[in-house]
């Protein structure tokens, strides 16, 4: 596995993507940044994280047969690699926020941006961005996002840090297609953040509305049962969980 370390890029994966394109890089090949310039979140948003606190990093997968429609494999798997690793340094109470925020109790600590190269109706690759929040103590202007370093009242060194997450994404891709056996399905489901819990989200119109997550679809939308009594599937566009 090679890792590349960056002084500074404007975003890990924008760097990963373009250099997959110009190198045959080997899978798993890692690139971190101690300082990004335009980190990139979910839906358009931006990821914020100061310089030479955090991990940001991205991974390159290459996938053998995986198929377009099941990409929220990945989402699993890499969500479940996150938990595993962050368990082992002690951190409790740790969760899913649907489809890919970790974290504990109510706090976000760590975000994940998976971008996939298609061919026809197949995943050729993947670059898996990740933003975790490590020794960061200062969080100006963002609402419900933690640290391990304020959560576990210790600083963390970052490269055995990302050695950890590393070991377990590797061990976590490694199941991908084979998924289908359903454990690892339920397992993300019940990581779920508010799972089962009466809850209040709001669509893409603006309009709130009550319901309880139960789970997720072969696709990966959120199946959400409503006061009406139906259970309903939303994709990421359509809706948002408030509380
Ligand atoms: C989110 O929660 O919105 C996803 C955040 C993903 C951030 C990481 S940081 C490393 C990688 N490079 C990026 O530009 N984004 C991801």
């Amino acid at each position: 596995m090679q890792i590349i370390k960056l002084s500074a890029t404007d975003s890990t994966n924008a760097y990963l993507k373009s250099l997959a394109k110009s190198e045959p890089l080997e899978d798993l090949t890692v690139v971190v940044a101690h300082e990004q310039f335009k980190g990139r979140g979910q839906m358009g948003s931006e990821w914020q994280s100061e310089a030479g606190k955090n991990l940001t990093f991205s991974i390159l997968k290459r996938h053998k047969g995986l198929a377009a429609k099941d990409r929220f494999q990945l989402t699993i798997c890499v969500s479940i690699a996150i938990i595993s690793a962050l368990k082992e340094l002690g951190l409790g109470n740790l969760a899913v926020k649907w489809p890919n925020d970790i974290l504990s109790g109510n706090s976000k600590i760590c975000g994940i941006l998976i971008e996939n190269a298609l061919s026809g109706d197949k995943i050729q690759s993947s670059i898996i961005g990740i933003g975790l929040n490590v020794n960061q103590s200062l969080f100006n202007n963002l609402k419900s996002v933690s640290s391990l370093k304020l959560l576990l009242g210790k600083t963390f060194d970052l490269n055995e840090l990302l050695l950890r997450i590393v070991f377990h994404l590797e061990s976590e891709l490694s199941q991908l297609t084979k998924i289908w056996d359903k454990e690892r399905w339920v397992d993300y489901e019940n990581l779920l953040f508010r799972k089962d819990r009466p809850s209040t989200f709001e669509d893409n119109r603006g309009q709130r509305f009550m319901g309880i997550i139960r789970g997720v679809s072969g696709k990966g939308m959120l199946k959400v049962s409503l006061e009406n009594g139906t259970l309903s599937e939303f994709d990421l566009k359509e809706v948002k969980l408030l509380y």
